[in-house]
């Protein structure tokens, strides 16, 4: 082994290319959705199928940086392979922008960019930055993807980031609660994971969620 090779694991399955469940937030889109749907950051475009497969009638179509090497893409898709900053967006009733804003410098100026293509919503999904449940120990998921610009968004980063956009916020949802506690520590005993859960159902935690789910719409509207 010399020191070209590489000998630590950068590239890590954060699970999106394919779902092991439906998420919430891919139900949320197929509910706020309003025709035709531009996905930016559409990984694979499960999205898509998820919303043929319940009914939806719309055109679909989707950007991503890259195109994910042995996975099946859906039919009938309209897919560009690019960078959502610079691509040119089609005009669509609905973009879903879900777990991209953190992925870009300029957050604000692909929301902008998506409210000027929507016809009608633009429906965000990001991770949320819950400080405070760091200092209890608790790390989350998207800490980890090295592929983010920054640890996530706080909720007055979220506000800002909408109104500087032009938008404003119709709807949010928190998703994902974290159940903060401390004694996961201890997972190394049977035992105590057991009273843990116990305990966790005795008591309640202070409360975290991972993600913030918005449907944004034209601030002048
Ligand atoms: C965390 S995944 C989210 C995938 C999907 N939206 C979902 O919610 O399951 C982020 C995706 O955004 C893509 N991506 C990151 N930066 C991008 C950019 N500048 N333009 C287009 N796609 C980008 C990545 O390749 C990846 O597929």
């Amino acid at each position: 082994m010399t020191s070209k090779d590489k000998i630590v694991k950068t590239e890590f399955d954060f699970g999106y290319a394919k779902w092991k469940e439906v998420p919430e937030v891919a139900k949320l889109a197929l509910e706020n959705q309003k025709g035709d749907v531009l996905d930016v950051g559409c990984s694979t475009c499960q999205l898509a199928s998820f919303m043929r497969e319940n009914g939806w009638k719309g055109k679909y179509f989707g950007i991503d940086l890259l195109k994910h090497e042995g996975h099946d893409y859906p039919k009938e898709i309209d897919l560009v392979i690019g960078d959502a900053v610079t691509m040119p967006f089609p005009e669509v009733d609905t973009v879903v922008m879900y777990d991209i804003l953190e992925h870009v410098d300029d957050p604000a100026a692909l929301l902008s960019k998506a409210l000027k293509a929507a016809r009608s919503n633009v429906l965000i999904k990001v991770p949320l930055r819950n400080e405070e449940m760091w200092n209890l120990g608790v790390v989350e998921p998207h800490q980890k993807d090295r592929t983010h610009k920054h640890a996530g968004f706080s909720r007055e980063e979220v506000r800002k980031l909408v109104e500087l956009s032009g938008g404003s916020v119709a709807k949010s949802r928190d998703l994902d609660r974290i159940d903060a506690t401390t004694t996961v520590k201890l997972w190394r005993s049977r035992f105590a994971m057991k009273l843990h859960y116990l305990l966790a159902k005795m008591f309640s935690s202070r409360e975290f969620h991972a993600t913030l789910w918005c449907e944004v719409v034209r601030a002048s509207r």
